[in-house]
């Protein structure tokens, strides 16, 4: 087969799709320019013969062949469709979340299981998903951080990369590939409040170092595609952003693909008081860089174009139609528009069972543990907590075609027939009978392990599924309590779409393992990891708050002038002012809240396993570098010995951070600029190592128009190790 690199075309591309612009109606580019939804079958064929672009996916093969014979066959110019679908974690073998899947830092994992994801998708004839989602999400009541790879942007950067290669390959005509997204450009994941959809003002200087980074990143990793968010900036909605989507991301960045607007974000400009009518948010949009429309608002179902030529620059649609035209020949439509419908995957196969399976393994987070955990099941063991049996183990975006998954009480009884479990949910997520919390505590007597499993149903995550309280939803915070009032040996396990706030009752518990949602094996994963036939190594992606007040936390913040540094140290000043508690640890006159310890529960970064890991010789060569040497490409090396020190074989996640000491405008305290998931065995020591450049030294100097990437001369900190904490300082100078 003819390789051709993602973004890229052959010659023969070229000409075709300049000859059908040219013979192309005005009607028929409209057409060309939307993404029909909500259409029942008889209405959606009715838009494809009219000419349309884009369909959402008819939810099979055949359906897809039927309605693109349509097209090719009864349309004057033949145009092949494109077939979009939100394959978020898996089409029909569920992988965990996103956020659940940052946590296993293992981009190359999260390659695969997009790779899967696009093989199944694609097999059923789904040609484009709109994924992966790298929205920098820094405040857990948006229900959509789940969606995301948390609150780091280089984080998000390398995942959504790893996500866009492993949907597209190295080749989007491959019957495997499919079309990535990256959204939603840009902003979204800083809606204030929290609440979906709402306004995200920033600065010019945070949009660039944080919001921005991640889809520069995917911008350059050749994602297919780019769709805008529902938030404003500076008051324009993002579906009229001229300046970002237009001059940022096609001409700054040289983004080939196309822009979608997101479903309805078009129409939304009205309800937003920018447009007068849906006619004028359509306009609005097209001139500030949309290339296709999620609704079918440019033509009626029978193709006649709603605006006119007066009314849109004939210049950018044809941008639009060429870029639209150019995707679908990359991905080889116009040569093979159908799929081969007795090979369409319908279930899962054991291969990709096992592989969502491990990739769960992986994503999971030993939060605390003080030796409980890995249990020996053995004698009388009750289940308690809404998970014990529930099924709800996909998370946010999945359809309703996926492969469930079981329940933990299945799995154990099936896998442990010689243990006496005992199943008492004691509380449920919503509706409680409080009368249940003592029967539990009294049932708890009898056996030798208790195992409560908490957590959230998918559907509190999410889009649209903001919240204003973490805490454990329902009684079930203080089921924890009295199962911890028994005294029997007991483990939490939180299963959960986003970060909660624990402070309820963590103090109480001997073991804690967070399991988000982990998709379609997630109670296999769950048994393996709780009885330590795997190891549990993933570190968090985002912060856990103390208190929902304390939203937004993150690691990665600047300083203020007046830092609150000293942990658990209590002050003169605040027996002062009459409190004597937890937030009497640093000066009255820092930035801090009264009534809570600094910093997050779990912070960034933490997790820890069933062995344990000693650095040692962290170096940096050299540890001065000019500015112009840094320009040619020069760059430090940066490693460290990393030693199993425990008694079991296990995987360690080496963290790099930089701080840059004095800036012209502020920086962050820490940043992450690289990181390596290595297996180590017992014993055994393996060196990392790091590149430090120009990329991980500079930033964004948004005072300047158009903004910079910079590096300053001074002294930068880096710090190695297993945690945010990393205790490896290693000063390095830029002369
Ligand atoms: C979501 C997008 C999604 C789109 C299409 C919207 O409501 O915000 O993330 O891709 O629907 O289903």
């Amino acid at each position: 087969m003819n390789r051709v690199p993602p973004g890229g075309l052959t010659g023969g591309d070229q000409d075709r799709i300049e000859a059908l612009l040219k013979s192309m109606t005005w009607d028929e580019k409209l057409a060309q320019m939307q993404i029909v939804f909500r259409a029942d079958p008889a209405e959606l064929r009715r838009w494809v013969r009219a000419g349309v672009g884009a369909i959402f996916w008819p939810r099979s093969a055949a359906a897809v062949n039927a309605l693109q014979r349509v097209a090719v066959e009864q349309t004057r110019l033949g145009i092949p469709l494109l077939v979009g679908l939100d394959v978020i974690h898996g089409q029909r073998t569920i992988a965990p979340t996103p956020l659940a899947m940052a946590a296993s830092f293992d981009p190359d994992m999260v390659q695969d299981t997009a790779r899967l994801a696009a093989a199944e998708a694609a097999s059923g004839g789904v040609t484009w998903t709109f994924s992966p989602m790298i929205d920098v999400s820094r405040d857990p009541r948006w229900g959509r951080a789940v969606e995301s790879f948390g609150e780091d942007p280089y984080l998000n950067a390398v995942m959504g990369a790893a996500v866009i290669r492993g949907y597209q390959g190295d080749d989007l005509r491959a019957p495997t590939s499919i079309a990535a997204t990256a959204k939603h450009f840009v902003g979204y994941g800083h809606a204030e409040g929290g609440r979906d959809y709402n306004t995200a003002d920033m600065s010019e200087h945070r949009l660039r170092n944080v919001y921005l980074e991640p889809f520069r990143a995917a911008t350059a990793a050749g994602a297919a595609a780019v769709m805008a968010a529902f938030n404003t900036i500076g008051g324009k909605p993002m579906h009229a952003h001229r300046r970002l989507l237009t001059q940022v991301l096609k001409d700054e960045w040289g983004l080939r693909g196309v822009i979608v607007g997101d479903a309805d974000g078009v129409g939304n400009l009205v309800p937003h008081g920018v447009a007068v009518d849906l006619l004028d948010a359509v306009q609005q949009s097209v001139r500030a860089g949309l290339d296709i429309e999620i609704g079918g608002s440019l033509t009626d179902d029978a193709g006649h174009a709603l605006l006119t030529a007066e009314q849109l620059p004939v210049d950018r649609v044809d941008d639009a139609v060429r870029r639209i035209l150019s995707l679908k020949a990359r991905l080889g439509l116009f040569d093979q528009p159908y799929v081969p419908e007795d090979e369409e995957i319908t279930e899962p196969t054991r291969r990709a069972r096992a592989e969502v399976r491990a990739a769960a393994v992986r994503s999971a987070v030993l939060l605390k543990n003080d030796g409980t955990l890995p249990v020996t099941l053995h004698g009388r063991v009750l289940l308690t907590g809404p998970y014990a049996t529930s099924t709800d183990h996909l998370g946010a975006w999945t359809q309703p075609f996926a492969a469930p998954a079981g329940s933990i009480a299945q799995e154990l009884a099936s896998r442990y027939p010689d243990v006496a479990f005992t199943v008492h949910q004691g509380a449920g997520f919503y509706d409680d009978d409080p009368a249940d919390l003592p029967a539990v505590a009294a049932a708890a007597a009898g056996h030798d392990l208790v195992l409560v499993f908490a957590g959230e149903p998918s559907s509190l995550s999410g889009e649209a599924a903001s919240r204003s309280d973490l805490r454990l939803p329902g009684r079930q915070e203080e089921l924890i309590r009295a199962v911890a009032g028994t005294g029997i040996p007991f483990a939490v396990v939180l299963i959960n779409g986003r970060p909660l706030v624990t402070s309820g009752w963590i103090d109480t518990a001997p073991a804690v393992l967070e399991a988000w949602h982990l998709g379609t094996e997630a109670p296999a994963a769950i048994v393996d990891l709780l009885t330590g036939a795997a190891e549990p190594a993933g570190r968090l992606p985002i912060s856990f708050p103390r208190g929902t007040g304390q939203i937004p936390v993150y690691y990665s913040h600047e300083n203020t002038g007046r830092p609150a540094t000293v942990r658990g140290t209590m002050r003169q000043e605040a027996v002062d002012v009459g409190l004597v508690g937890p937030g009497a640890v640093a000066g009255k006159y820092t930035s801090k809240y009264l009534d809570l310890e600094l910093g997050p529960q779990f912070d960034f970064g933490h997790g820890s396993g069933y062995t344990t890991f000693r650095y040692v010789n962290a170096r940096l060569s050299p540890g001065r570098l000019p500015l112009a040497a840094l320009g040619r490409g020069e760059q430090v090396r940066v490693s460290v010995e990393v030693s199993n020190t425990g008694g079991r074989d296990g995987d360690e996640v080496v963290q790099l951070y930089v701080r840059d000491l004095v800036s012209s405008v502020a920086r962050p305290v820490r940043r992450l600029i690289g990181f390596a998931r290595r297996h180590i065995g017992i014993g055994q020591t393996a060196t990392v190592s790091f590149k430090v450049g120009t990329e991980q030294l500079g930033f964004w100097d948004a005072e300047a128009d158009p903004a910079r990437f910079v590096v300053e001369p001074g002294t930068f900190a880096l710090y190695l190790g297993g945690d945010l904490h990393a205790t490896h300082e290693l000063p390095f100078e830029v002369v």
